[in-house]
């Protein structure tokens, strides 16, 4: 046995199972009462975020009237370009071409008009273009993993990139992510900005992800899954996801907290 995988067994050795980690999530949503819809903060399973979450109130302040009046882009500032993920690096990335789209809505079902969409994903293979991220898994030269657009008048966004794929991390042992894609909303100024993720249906990692099973409704956690729509994909060229986010009321999509982890 080398001491580099002496020392790599030697930290496996330190951190939880995942039996031990989804017993710890089973206990905490046990407890926890209906309708709480928005992540816990100190969520114990997901294990940095005990450090790390705010223990006093967060004060309110009141914006700068520039804050509130100046804009934040202006509509030259993004390119319709930036919405395909699969043709910003000279060539096809590899993996499964797909379409996300959906309507940003308040708490009303009224469109958000020209709202600032922004998206950040690994690749096919699990791996972001980060220099924190180091695991094994290629990167593809041909894929940066981020884009953003514009809301339409009716709130639509689009975007066309590729599927992302599950990637490892060092909560516990044999952690993983299930396939995930982030989002940040902004509203008219920098105070409304909003951070969550987009899943997708059926990933079999659900069940044993700290970050997912943070939000403890059920109905909540599910708001954040996409819908696969045969009717978006098209022939021979890409899948089709839709994907709604709600920005306020009961039904709102989970959101996370500026200075969370983009794990
Ligand atoms: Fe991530």
């Amino acid at each position: 046995m080398s001491s580099t995988s002496t020392l790599a067994d030697t930290l496996a050795d330190t951190l939880a199972s995942q039996a031990d980690v989804t017993a710890e999530i089973r206990a905490v949503q046990l407890a926890a009462q209906p309708g709480e819809t928005q992540p816990r903060l100190d969520f114990a399973p997901y294990r940095s975020s005990l450090l790390r979450h705010p223990t006093k109130a967060r004060p309110l302040v009141d914006p700068e009237g520039c804050e509130l009046v100046a804009p934040v882009f202006g509509h030259s500032d993004v390119n319709q370009l930036e919405a395909d993920l699969t043709i910003q690096a000279g060539g096809d990335p590899v993996g499964e071409r797909m379409v996300v789209t959906g309507r940003v809505l308040d708490g009303d079902g009224r469109p958000v008009r020209h709202q600032l969409v922004e998206i950040w994903q690994a690749n096919a293979a699990g791996r972001y273009v980060h220099k924190r991220d180091q695991h094994p898994a290629p990167l593809d030269p041909h894929f940066t993993g981020v884009g953003r657009c514009l809301t339409d008048a009716d709130g639509w966004y689009r975007f066309t990139t590729i599927k992302p794929g599950p990637y490892p991390w060092r909560n516990h042992h044999n952690a993983w992510r299930p396939a995930h894609i982030h989002f940040s909303l902004f509203g008219t100024d920098f105070t409304q900005r909003m951070i969550t993720q987009m899943y997708f249906p059926g990933d079999p990692l659900f069940a044993l992800d700290p970050i997912y099973q943070a939000i403890t409704d059920q109905a909540a956690r599910d708001r954040l899954v996409a819908t696969y729509d045969h009717e978006l994909t098209t022939h021979e060229w890409a899948t089709g996801y839709r994907w709604d986010v709600v920005l306020t009321g009961s039904h709102a999509t989970p959101m996370e907290r500026e200075g969370d982890d983009d794990a």
